[in-house]
């Protein structure tokens, strides 16, 4: 019961998290911290010297959520059933599994814990420890988890797929806009009061239409990503993922739409191997999970495949990519564009991707 209570309560939240949290900052103006904290009201306290806001103290199970979570509901859902909750107020935005650890105590049952940890056998055995039986992962990916760790423990452990499939595809678009476009790049230039007059060589970017636009990964995320850029852009899509995807009735159903419309009609070809997509796609996606086969999939060979304008978007996980692989086919290559939402070593990038005009980098916010 608390398993499946603790992931759901974390899993409803980011579907929750804007407005349950607009309400907040409407009823109360000031920070969303400020509202927040009014609005849950939980009283400040101390475990092990690490300060936390606790609800519902009498509660008989104890719930540690090792960061502030947006919106309320997942916090009325645990209190409710009687948990007592304790959310970590320390300030250091990546806690040290050594903080985890004394916050998980003598007696914790189960904890809400973020990507940026590191849950493998030193955490799920102190939980196992604490008296503990689920560990929920705030995300979609858990790389961060080892499971095997978690089920030698005997911990249940869940994750929130299906809460971010639309933002992380809209985030995705978004990137390959801005990369294709020259969005940022342009704004420096505006900011630095560099702009004398229109050009026509001034920022000459990539048109999408009609292009094609290959998805490495098509499951949730990377189908809805293609159905936006082939309704948006009307792209032809090229895809390898191990199974077939029902984005291919969905496109050819669209294709034949456009052919009525007198339009050209898009297609759909799903190819053998990610080479095949990196040679033909002027868009590439990553949409795969991270994992021993999925680290570097984006190496250096790998990188020179692709079309020397061509644009690459990585919202999965930084190791998918070579990152001193790519910042190197950046710099050799400057027409061609990446967008990323993630980063090998994050929160630190390699050295030289800050100074890529063809890099656009946003920190991990495709959930958000
Ligand atoms: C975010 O990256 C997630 O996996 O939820």
């Amino acid at each position: 019961m608390l398993t499946a209570l603790v992931a759901r309560s974390a899993g409803s939240v980011k579907r929750n998290a804007a407005g349950a949290l607009t309400t907040a900052v409407r009823a109360f103006t000031g920070s969303p911290a400020l509202a927040h904290h009014c609005e849950t009201g939980g009283s400040p306290a101390t475990v092990n010297g690490v300060s936390v806001e606790v609800h519902n103290e009498g509660g008989s199970k104890r719930v540690l959520v090792t960061k502030e979570l947006p919106g309320r509901r997942w916090l009325d859902i645990l209190v409710h059933n009687d948990c007592r909750v304790e959310i970590c107020t320390d300030p250091a935005v990546i806690l040290p599994n050594a903080t985890i650890v004394k916050l998980i105590g003598d007696k914790c049952d189960g904890v809400v814990g973020q990507l940026t940890e590191d849950w493998s056998d030193e955490l799920f055995g102190a939980l196992k420890a604490a008296g503990g039986k689920v560990y929920s992962n705030y995300a979609v990916g858990y790389n961060n988890v080892k499971v095997p760790a978690a089920t030698a423990n005997g911990i249940g452990m869940g994750n929130t797929p299906g809460v971010l499939t639309e933002t992380t595809a809209e985030l995705a678009a978004a990137l390959t806009l801005a990369a294709a476009r020259r969005v940022v790049e342009a704004d420096v230039f505006m900011r630095a009061e560099k702009y004398k007059g229109w050009l026509p060589t001034l920022f000459v970017g990539n048109l999408l239409q009609n292009k094609t636009v290959g998805i490495i990964g098509a499951g949730r995320i990377g189908t809805a990503y293609a159905r936006m850029m082939v309704e948006g852009h009307k792209m032809d899509v090229v895809y390898y993922d191990p199974y077939p995807s029902k984005l291919e009735d969905y496109v050819n159903a669209y294709g034949e739409f456009l052919k009525s419309q007198g339009e050209r009609p898009v297609t759909v070809k799903r190819v053998d191997t990610v080479e095949e997509v990196l040679r033909t796609a002027d868009v590439v996606s990553l949409h795969c999970n991270l994992d021993a086969d999925t680290k570097h999939l984006m190496n250096k060979e790998r990188l020179n495949m692709m079309k020397e304008d061509a644009v690459l978007v990585n919202a999965a996980r930084g190791p998918v990519v070579d990152e001193v692989a790519l910042v190197n086919h950046l710099k050799a290559n400057p027409n061609f564009k990446c967008g990323l939402d993630v980063f090998e070593d994050e929160p630190a990038m390699k050295p030289g991707l800050r100074d890529c005009p063809n890099a656009v980098i946003v920190p991990h916010i495709a959930s958000a």
